[in-house]
């Protein structure tokens, strides 16, 4: 389907959530600007801009100090900052957009030369909560800034996902599936983890600050880092972690796979393929009503089940799930909702009035504590990782017996498994949307 209803029918709606999330906290109107780039600290260069998120669930145009302003019953206004500039390019919508953007219709669009012609057309209106960094002037313009409130309210709703955003989901995901192959064939022909990021990055097509995060390219040992983002020049890996997706009309994807080469140790291939046959009962239990706490802590006993069946572990699946045993090889959580930020917001909470549900005090890294619904997208990750600091209180412990230390030391130099899809609630049964591109 083209674009641009689905876009319309993404903005009429936000636009109606908008009214009821003003109404709910005493507001009359909202303004969010794109934002400031972010500075160096004692230097005059500027980190690659990401805009405000929550100006990007409404509007999809790039660059920094652009604004919107959404009152009820109104076209929300766009006030574009169009410097003339001879430092950095500055092109006209239908030289971005390649013709008449899609989502122009959306908005009344208001050009601006400068940073004051922005805010002369924002104006001041009253009883406006503002949302973004550029908050000197906001409170010139005497703006209610950031309201917490209000934000939560808006960051429960970025949970649905519109049709318009699960294209962009999807269209991430087939980018972010291609890179994957190609990092893929670059780590089976002995590449370096950093000529692997760059068949990653190859394969999507875009310049590194563009890809949905800093890649993960973990050779060996190094998989056992969970955010390891460093690039050695060593070659010929025996297993790689490859976490790594792409972003679209800045909607990111988020894909990991655990690949072994043939010189791979098989004990560590069996693990895998016993990784690869949970994640994908984890995806397929993804359902609405279940709270995601409940498939944590299943993603726990399987893995617990498969280190007992793989004689890491002497103790059975609950045991070890209950004794804490299992937190040692898997201390993150099983997933997080995904969106616009790779981490979408609202995961923590229970409503739309900004209440807080904490993670159970076992599980203290679990990102999510809420129960699914259809139109949400999540992320199903479990991981199997050799974490040197979580075993080591065990291997000196009271519970050392339960190990197998010996079969533990050796599988070490493989660093760990994360496999990890996307994956959209429905009425009735879940959508992998990563394997319906990257099947395995
Ligand atoms: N790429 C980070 C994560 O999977 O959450
Ligand atoms: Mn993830
Ligand atoms: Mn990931």
């Amino acid at each position: 389907m083209e674009l641009k209803p689905l876009f319309l029918a993404h903005l009429k709606e936000r636009l109606a959530y908008a009214e009821k999330a003003l109404a709910a906290n005493a507001f009359d109107a909202l303004v969010i600007s794109s934002g400031a780039a972010y500075t160096h600290f004692a230097d005059d260069q500027d980190a690659p801009f990401r805009p405000t998120p929550h100006f990007r669930h409404y509007c999809p145009l790039t660059g920094p100090h652009h604004a919107l302003l959404i009152r009820p019953g109104q076209k929300p206004l766009l006030a574009r900052y169009a410097p003339e500039d001879f430092w950095y390019e500055q092109l006209s919508l239908e030289a971005i957009w390649g013709g008449t953007p899609f989502w122009v219709e959306g908005f009344q669009v208001v050009e601006c030369a400068s940073l004051d012609a922005v805010w002369e057309a924002v104006g001041k209106p009253a009883r406006a909560a503002y949302i973004g960094n550029e908050t000197e002037r906001a409170a010139t313009a005497e703006l209610d800034i950031n309201p917490v409130k209000l934000t939560a309210y808006l960051d429960w709703g970025r949970a649905y996902k519109s049709e318009y955003e699960i294209r962009n989901l999807e269209d991430a995901t087939v980018l972010g599936a291609k890179g994957h192959i190609a990092g893929r064939e670059a780590f089976l022909a002995g590449g370096s983890e950093l000529e692997i990021h760059q068949a990653f990055a190859k394969g999507v097509g875009c310049l590194d600050h563009e890809l949905a995060f800093g890649s993960i390219v973990a050779l060996n040992e190094k998989g056992a880092t969970l955010h390891y983002e460093n690039k050695r020049h060593n070659k010929n890996g025996a297993t790689m972690i490859l976490d790594c997706g792409a972003r679209v009309r800045d909607y990111a994807s988020d894909i990991t796979r655990t690949i072994t080469a043939p010189t791979c140790d098989a004990r560590f291939k069996a693990l895998v393929a016993g990784m690869e046959k949970l994640q994908l009962e984890l995806c397929a239990a993804v359902k609405k009503n279940l709270p995601f706490g409940q498939l944590h802590h299943q993603a726990h006993l399987k893995v617990a089940a498969l280190l007992q069946e793989s004689g890491i572990m002497n103790v059975s699946a609950e045991e070890c799930v209950t004794k804490g045993f299992s937190r040692a090889f898997l201390p993150h959580g099983l997933g997080h909702h995904l969106g616009i930020q790779v981490h979408d917001v609202g995961g923590k909470l229970a409503g739309p009035d900004g209440t807080f549900q904490a993670p159970p005090p076992e599980y203290p890294n679990l990102r999510t504590t809420r129960t699914l619904e259809p139109r949400q997208i999540v992320t199903i990750e479990p991981g199997l990782y050799f974490i040197p600091m979580l075993l080591r209180p065990f291997r000196e412990g009271e519970h050392a017996s339960h190990f197998n230390w010996t079969l533990i030391d050796e599988l070490s130099a493989f660093g760990g498994i994360r496999i990890e899809d996307d994956i959209l609630v429905t009425e009735g049964e879940p959508r992998n949307l990563t394997r319906e591109h990257l099947a395995k």
